[in-house]
């Protein structure tokens, strides 16, 4: 009920309007966001390098309804890869289908993506295109496809999510084509015919996918599977698998949000895995920042708390 709520109010501009307005609200954003600034996420990205961790930039925005607002996210995304080269950080980065114009045309999504990939190859970087919800999944795998296949960009990965009952089907497929894949359990409000309605099976779906992908056997060589969930019991699954079945560490990777379970972060970083942070910033924060209140009901109640004592 609450999660369905949050997630109702992430997508509501009446409620965006209201809660981006408190200082209390943008604090606690901070949480979860590096910071506004390009510098900011650069100082972010420098502190989890020198932990010996991974980062995957990202630029908030989401759902943009003019051209001119995804052609300035394209530049945004210039100006993040060339960053990253000028700065010497260890980042990929990471960006939504609706922030380069998916809602206006595919077409024009398409054309935007393919100039930012052209400049990630320029840079020798890599461009996850994260999942948004299932009425995205088709035009998300449509797009990552043929930039993949037909314009041949091979720096290119892109998001599956463990709630869709469709998941296991895209993912075989996926594997066999030898994709670069993020697996997450799924963060957006879904119907029951699409997505499993309990958290029970969602993970009992995420640990047998994860499980096929990262089989041996027929993979095409460059399946690699980026294992993103903070869950105990999702990464303890993983990493029994990736022991029993001697995983190599080009095939995985393990990935987790920014400000959520550092501890966990650091301790796979001790043990010798592959990590990558996602790190937001922008100004663009209250969808994102909603979808992790949903997530966990405490930090809900911590906002509350703070909210009433000013
Ligand atoms: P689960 O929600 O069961 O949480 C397990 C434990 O992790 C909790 O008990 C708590 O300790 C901690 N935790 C989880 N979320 C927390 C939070 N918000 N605050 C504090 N603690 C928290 N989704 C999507 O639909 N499309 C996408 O492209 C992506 N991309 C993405 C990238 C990366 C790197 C990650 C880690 C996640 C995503 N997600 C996503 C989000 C994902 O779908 C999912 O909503 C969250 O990761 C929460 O699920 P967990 O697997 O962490 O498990």
């Amino acid at each position: 009920m609450l999660r369905s709520l949050l997630l109702y109010l992430s997508g509501a501009r009446w409620a965006k309007a209201i809660i981006t307005h408190f200082f209390i609200a943008r604090r606690m954003a901070r949480r979860f966001v590096a910071g506004e600034t390009m510098a900011e996420a650069v100082a972010a990205t420098r502190k989890l390098n020198a932990q010996g961790a991974l980062v995957t930039l990202d630029y908030l925005g989401e759902s943009v309804v003019s051209e001119a607002d995804a052609q300035q996210a394209v530049e945004q995304y210039f100006a993040i890869l060339d960053t990253i080269a000028r700065e010497d950080i260890q980042a990929t980065v990471s960006l939504k289908l609706t922030q380069l114009g998916l809602d206006i045309s595919e077409d024009l999504c398409l054309a935007n993506m393919r100039r930012i990939l052209e400049k990630a190859r320029e840079r020798h970087n890599h461009v996850t295109i994260d999942m948004e919800s299932s009425d995205y999944t088709d035009r998300t795998l449509r797009i990552y496809r043929t930039l993949r296949h037909e314009y041949g960009f091979d720096n290119v990965g892109t998001v599956i999510q463990a709630y869709l009952y469709r998941s296991e089907k895209d993912l075989a497929e996926l594997r066999a084509e030898g994709a670069f894949i993020r697996l997450c359990k799924g963060a957006y409000k879904e119907p029951p015919d699409r997505a499993f309605p309990k958290k029970a099976d969602v993970d009992a779906n995420f640990v047998n996918v994860m499980r096929a992908y990262l089989a041996n056997g027929t993979a095409s060589p460059e399946a690699h599977l980026a294992i993103a969930t903070h869950d105990p019991k999702m990464i303890n699954a993983a990493l029994e698998h990736i022991q029993a079945h001697s995983i190599p560490k080009e095939r995985y990777e393990f990935q987790m949000l920014y400000g959520i379970r550092a501890e966990a972060q650091r301790e796979l970083i001790r043990q010798g895995h592959p990590m990558r942070i996602y790190v937001p910033f922008g100004t663009h924060w209250y969808p994102y920042f909603m979808r992790r209140l949903a997530e966990r009901p405490a930090n809900l109640w911590f906002f509350i708390n703070a909210f009433f004592r000013g």
